[in-house]
């Protein structure tokens, strides 16, 4: 399963990049709000830290104005995903852009039934909102695997099930077990999955260990082992 961050944060894009492990961003217009500043400069310089799929959402609510700024958004970078609602107006302008090679990822997606109709109109990603369905006293995860399954069952898609809305780390794993092809990923929710307060004590005591062995500096200890005559 892929790893996206569901942010707009450069910071923190930057911070988890650095890990190594980050295969794609999502933004939104209320996450591009919170940080403030150039939309445009703000999907380019993320494209340019993260080279994975990055999602950048349409404003317009009629297919002709979907489809304009989705061109246009496509034009900012070749990593731009065009993010658009799951809509009447949403899947002909998904049909639309992404007959023309134009990535799609269309959200707000909390049925099955509309998953199946993303990919009929060629999604690249459809994003099933996990928290918000949880919210409503259904079960996002389930929703998830029931996503995958009908996907599973049809030869002829390749939408890939992107599972958002995460709130906790067990919705990484469910949606992980439930076949996701990618979660994305809030900054705080994905530093609470690194780390355990076990990994913590433990860390802690072979480091208190260690510091009764002889000889405690190991790059030393390698580089005369390194030098010593054969
Ligand atoms: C991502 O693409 C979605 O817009 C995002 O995950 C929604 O998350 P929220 O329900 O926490 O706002």
């Amino acid at each position: 399963m892929k790893i996206f961050l569901d942010t707009a944060n450069i910071d923190h894009i930057r911070e988890v990049a650095a890990w190594g492990l980050l295969d794609g961003v999502t933004t939104n217009p209320s996450l591009v709000a919170r940080e403030g500043g150039d939309f445009i400069e703000m999907i380019h310089t993320i494209c340019e830290i993260v080279e994975g799929d990055v999602s950048a959402e349409v404003i317009a609510q009629d297919t002709a104005g979907m489809v304009r700024e989705g061109r246009l958004l496509a034009r900012i970078s070749e990593h731009v995903v065009v993010k658009i609602p799951l809509t009447e107006a949403g899947l002909a302008a998904c049909n639309v852009l992404s007959t023309e090679g134009i990535k799609v990822n269309v959200t707000l997606a909390f049925q099955p039934v509309q998953a199946l109709l993303a990919a009929k109109v060629g999604a690249t990603y459809i994003s099933p909102f996990v928290g918000r369905v949880d919210d409503i006293s259904w079960n996002g995860s389930e929703l998830i695997s029931q996503i995958v399954a009908i996907y599973d069952n049809d030869p002829d898609i390749h939408t890939q099930v992107l599972a958002a809305s995460i709130r906790h780390p067990l919705h990484i794993v469910e949606a992980a077990l439930a076949g996701a092809h990618v979660a994305t990923i809030p900054y705080g929710v994905l530093k609470r999955s690194v780390g355990h307060p076990l990994t913590d004590s433990g860390n802690t005591r072979f480091l208190a260990d260690w510091a009764k062995v002889p000889d405690t500096d190991i790059v030393a200890q390698v580089e005369r082992w390194l030098a010593r005559d054969r």
